[in-house]
């Protein structure tokens, strides 16, 4: 990337349609909130610095912000006027930079890293003073209209509220993203003005002051239209979830992993999944993972997040993992509960182990190892914090509370007791 980029993300929004008491950039797709997508793809790009205006339950938008992106910093917006007046709070912290201006919307969480890179190397490329991203769309409603002129140049982007009907009919819309050199272009946030259907300060409105002031205005047209996705409903939240699932099984299929059935398995795009291993049908993958070569995963497994598993893995039906670290060779073939813990490599877990990792008085959650080729019996609770030596061997039905030595049999049932002639 030649010039220096930051981005301001706008964050501000009540998310009215979302029906919610959390604010709409919080709610989440692959337990990931939608504007820490937006905010990762920044980063990714090579932003310097991004800047989030929050409004709207905005404490807690910061929090997360500041809790998960120390590359980013908040700034208030108390009133929400609009887009153009949202970017205009970020004039102080831009003051004095001389660079690009990424403007992106928190609550479009399809938009990857590589469309941003190609995005800002057109507008570096062109030399533009703004340049906005648009997307052809099969149903362009709701979203605002590039209109063109006879030289295919951008001239404006007209809101949905105030087309016209010959308007309404161009599918080329506004993906809400624009790249702004930001010493040429800084001007019109000190002349907002909100003469609209809507009587906010509209961002677009730049398109056409831009024209107006011989400034370099360029479109950018998305190859994927999907990428420009604006979260606005519930159903819009489960449409994006869908594409972003799918759009990750494919990348995943590509590098070889099997996956029986995509229509019935959801794997968070932070899941790096070695060749050959195979994930059957109706398994859950959340938050970052790793998972090596050649294992098997489901049918009907769910990783929730933390999880690091080596090759040659079985991870079988009903089983749950969670903040779990797991050597090669190793079996976790039914209904079993693994969290916080550290499984060695070739250890067989029996049907129904649970690992009980958290103490509900004391809130505390505590640590289970079990080292290589260790042998877990079906029905076993392992009390943590626990460690099971190499090649412990834990009898069925156990209720483990103290760390088993290597070699060494761990065995809490009571004797089976025989009462002859009992039935009679
Ligand atoms: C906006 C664009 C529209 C574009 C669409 C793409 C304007 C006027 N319209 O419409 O052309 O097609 O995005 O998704 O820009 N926000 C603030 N402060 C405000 C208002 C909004 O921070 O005062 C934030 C919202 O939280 C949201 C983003 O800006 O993240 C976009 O706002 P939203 O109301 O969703 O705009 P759209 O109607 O979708
Ligand atoms: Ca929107």
């Amino acid at each position: 990337m030649s010039k220096r980029v930051k981005a301001v993300v706008l964050a501000a929004g009540k998310g009215t349609r979302m029906k919610s008491e959390k604010p709409k950039v919080l709610h989440e797709i692959f337990n990931k909130p939608l504007v820490s997508w937006v905010l990762s793809a920044c980063e990714n790009a090579g932003s310097l610095e991004n800047i989030v205006v929050v409004g709207h339950k905005g404490e807690e938008v910061s929090g997360f912000v500041s809790k998960n992106h120390p590359k980013s910093v908040c700034v208030e917006q108390k009133e929400q006027l609009g887009t153009g007046h949202a970017v205009s709070m970020a004039k102080e912290s831009l003051k004095d930079f001389d660079g690009c201006v990424l403007v992106l919307c928190g609550d479009t969480p399809l938009i990857t890293k590589e469309s941003l890179e190609k995005f800002i190397n057109f507008h570096n490329e062109n030399s533009s003073d703004i340049t906005v991203m648009t997307a052809i769309l099969g149903n362009p409603s709701g979203y605002g209209r590039i209109v063109r002129d006879s030289r295919n140049n951008v001239s404006e982007i007209v809101e949905q509220k105030d087309c016209t009907e010959a308007q309404k009919a161009i599918s080329e819309i506004n993906a809400g993203m624009y790249c702004i050199n930001w010493q040429r272009a800084q001007g019109f946030f000190s002349n907002l003005k909100n003469n609209n259907a809507q009587n906010e300060y509209y961002l677009t409105d730049i398109i056409k002051w831009g024209n107006t002031e011989g400034l370099k205005v360029s479109g950018y047209v998305l190859e994927n239209p999907d990428e420009s996705l604006g979260i606005n409903s519930r159903a819009q939240l489960a449409d994006a979830f869908r594409i972003m699932n799918l759009r990750h099984l494919d990348k995943l299929m590509e590098d070889g992993v099997t996956i029986v059935s995509p229509e019935n398995t959801q794997i968070s795009p932070e899941t790096v999944i070695g060749a050959d291993t195979i994930i059957f049908p109706n398994t859950f993958i959340n938050g970052k993972n790793t998972i090596g070569k050649n294992c098997k995963i489901g049918p009907f497994a769910h990783l929730r997040g933390n999880c690091t598993i080596e090759d040659f893995v079985k991870i079988g039906n009903f089983v749950e993992l969670k903040k779990t670290y797991v050597k090669s060779h190793t079996n976790i073939s039914h209904l079993s509960y693994v969290g916080d813990s550290k499984v060695g490599s070739n250890v067989n877990i029996g049907a129904g182990t649970i690992t009980a990792n958290y103490n509900s008085i004391t809130k505390e959650k505590k640590e289970t190892i079990i080292n290589d080729g260790a042998s877990i019996g079906s029905n076993t609770v392992l009390v943590a914090p626990v460690e099971l030596g190499k090649k412990a061997f834990i009898a069925a039905g156990s209720v483990i509370t103290k760390d088993v030595g290597a070699n060494a049999l761990g065995l809490t049932r009571s004797p089976q007791k025989e009462i002859k002639n009992y039935v009679k």
